[in-house]
């Protein structure tokens, strides 16, 4: 598969199989996030990979009981250290830290569908209850989990807004 294959045909799976995902797969996912740009090429990223089932029973309730948290193998949870990004200030710290966090969010993303996985971006959580089920230092944010599994389902593109009503070419 092409990059923008990959890119048009990756859709956000919500149910899984049980079969696990292998460790080498999980480094090569992880490792597409750790290859996402960063401002200032500050890496403020940390990922934390869930596969104890107890621990994703914990992260399901602060997952709002979202069940692709529960049913998926693998959790991973996508966290940043505002500080390290903090040579922007506020902005560094509150802004771009996260947008970070979103590209190496993405990258995983494209990268598990490329191997044959379904993921879902998860950003309808508890903060707090991530932050203590995963025993987070203070001062981290988690941005995302993504929960990664076989896909036991096949969905399709929901609509997307024409180019046409998006782009504009020079000035609005
Ligand atoms: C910031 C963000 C937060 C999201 N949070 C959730 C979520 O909590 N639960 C969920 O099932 N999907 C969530 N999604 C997935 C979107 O619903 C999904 O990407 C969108 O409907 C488009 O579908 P597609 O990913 O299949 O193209 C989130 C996506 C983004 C980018």
């Amino acid at each position: 598969m092409d990059c923008f294959e990959v890119i048009s045909q990756r859709r956000s799976v919500r149910n899984y199989r049980s079969d696990p995902v292998n460790d080498a797969d999980i480094m090569k996912i992880l490792e597409a996030g750790r290859m996402a740009p960063s401002a200032g090429n500050l890496q403020p990223c940390y990922f934390i990979v869930v596969r104890d089932p107890e621990v994703k029973s914990r992260l399901h309730q602060a997952a709002l009981g979202q069940d692709l948290i529960a049913q998926a193998p693998v959790v991973i949870a996508v966290c940043v250290d505002p500080e390290r990004s903090s040579h922007y200030g506020d902005a560094g710290r509150n802004y771009y830290s996260r947008l970070d966090a979103a590209n190496a969010t993405q990258n995983m993303l494209l990268a598990a569908f490329a191997l044959g996985y379904g993921s879902c971006w998860v950003g309808g959580f508890k903060d707090s209850a991530v932050r203590e089920v995963l025993g987070l230092p203070d001062a981290f944010r988690v941005v995302s989990l993504v929960p990664l599994g076989k896909a036991a389902e096949n969905p399709s593109l929901p609509p997307r807004r024409p180019l046409e009503e998006i782009v504009r070419w020079d000035k609005w």
